[in-house]
């Protein structure tokens, strides 16, 4: 197996996360080393213009084989999914975009002798039967929603992977990413993100879970940094591989709310809770990260205080601009 990272693909680089962790890689790494695809939503002027970008469909691997050959890709970071409250609505999309796109990847990281993939999973691994504070890195995974069935299985799909095929794989179980760059998209955390658009657009939010839903939350420049530090560490460090406890915070909506109120002190906050209140609410409160923390170092920078400052003061710029909702 090689052992460079030279050429890196970046499946749903148009979405959250995938869209900064294409802009910093391109930073890191050089722009023309760094392919961004995605699938129907047409990217930013800024990625499109910073460097390679195609419309390709994981689930086809002749869509992806095409980019991997064209590029000599030798790393993936596979962000391309189809997250929780989407995947309730469509459980059958979200099996075979989660999981074909994912068993596609793999294939192609033994036939083009990868150096590394990098595949997420997330805080929906888990359902009945966890400790809800604290949740440890080894603990029951019995999920509710299909999007969790397939972080499950993709995490396991994963691991038999590194075993059998001796494939570089590594993946975190993100917590709900809080971001002002690119909206979330179907989401059940996305409340933490309209909450922040809504307070600074209108003044006022009405939340889809209650007011005591406290779940763990991550603000995007954590995510990026811990994605990229877990990419980077050495493997034979690593005895996990791709189901890493990834934690910064944990919240209720009031802590939020709250601290929101206090930059901006008549935000109204309504209660109208959903079907997604029960997907929250099969999902831990707070988890453990000392596997992440020993094995890789992990160590997050932003709490909620001095995340909400930020992310007010980006989105009233953009608000100024015209740009809010971009
Ligand atoms: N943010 C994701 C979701 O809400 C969890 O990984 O679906």
């Amino acid at each position: 197996m090689k052992k460079e990272m030279k050429k890196i693909l970046v499946t749903g680089s148009v979405g959250q996360i995938g869209s900064e962790l294409t802009m910093e890689l391109r930073n890191r790494y050089g722009a023309e080393n760094v392919i961004a695809t995605g699938r129907k939503t047409q990217p930013s002027e800024e990625l499109k213009n910073s460097g390679p970008f195609h419309f390709i469909n994981v689930n086809d691997i002749n869509s992806i084989e095409e980019i991997v050959k064209k590029y000599d890709i030798d790393t993936v970071y596979h962000m391309a999914a189809i997250l929780s409250a989407v995947g309730e609505k469509n459980p059958q999309l979200c099996w075979d975009v989660n999981m074909n796109g994912t068993i596609n990847l793999l294939e192609l990281g033994i036939k083009y002798e990868m150096a590394r993939i990098i595949i997420p999973s997330s805080i929906a691994v888990w359902g009945a039967g966890v400790p809800l504070d604290n949740t440890p890195q080894e603990s029951v995974l019995k999920p509710s929603t299909m999007y969790g069935v397939t972080k499950v299985c993709g995490e396991l799909l994963c691991d038999y992977y590194v075993q059998r095929f001796g494939l570089d794989i590594r993946g975190l179980r993100y917590p709900g990413i809080i971001s002002y760059e690119t909206l979330p998209g179907g989401g059940t955390t996305d409340y933490a993100v309209a909450i922040y658009y809504e307070a600074v657009d209108k003044g006022e939010y009405t939340c889809f879970v209650k007011e005591d839903t406290r779940l763990p939350m991550m603000y995007m420049p954590d995510a990026i940094e811990g994605t990229i530090q877990l990419a980077e560490a050495d493997f034979d460090k690593l005895i996990h591989h791709s189901d890493f406890n990834h934690a910064a915070m944990s919240f209720s909506v009031t802590d939020l709310a709250d601290s929101i109120r206090k930059r901006i002190p008549d935000f109204k906050v309504g209660y109208e809770p959903d079907y997604r209140q029960a997907i929250a609410d099969s999902w831990p409160n707070s988890i453990d990260d000392s596997a992440a923390q020993e094995e890789w170092g992990w160590k997050p920078k932003w709490d909620l205080d001095a995340m909400t400052d930020d992310m007010l003061k980006h989105l009233r710029e953009r608000k100024e601009a015209g740009t809010l909702y971009r």
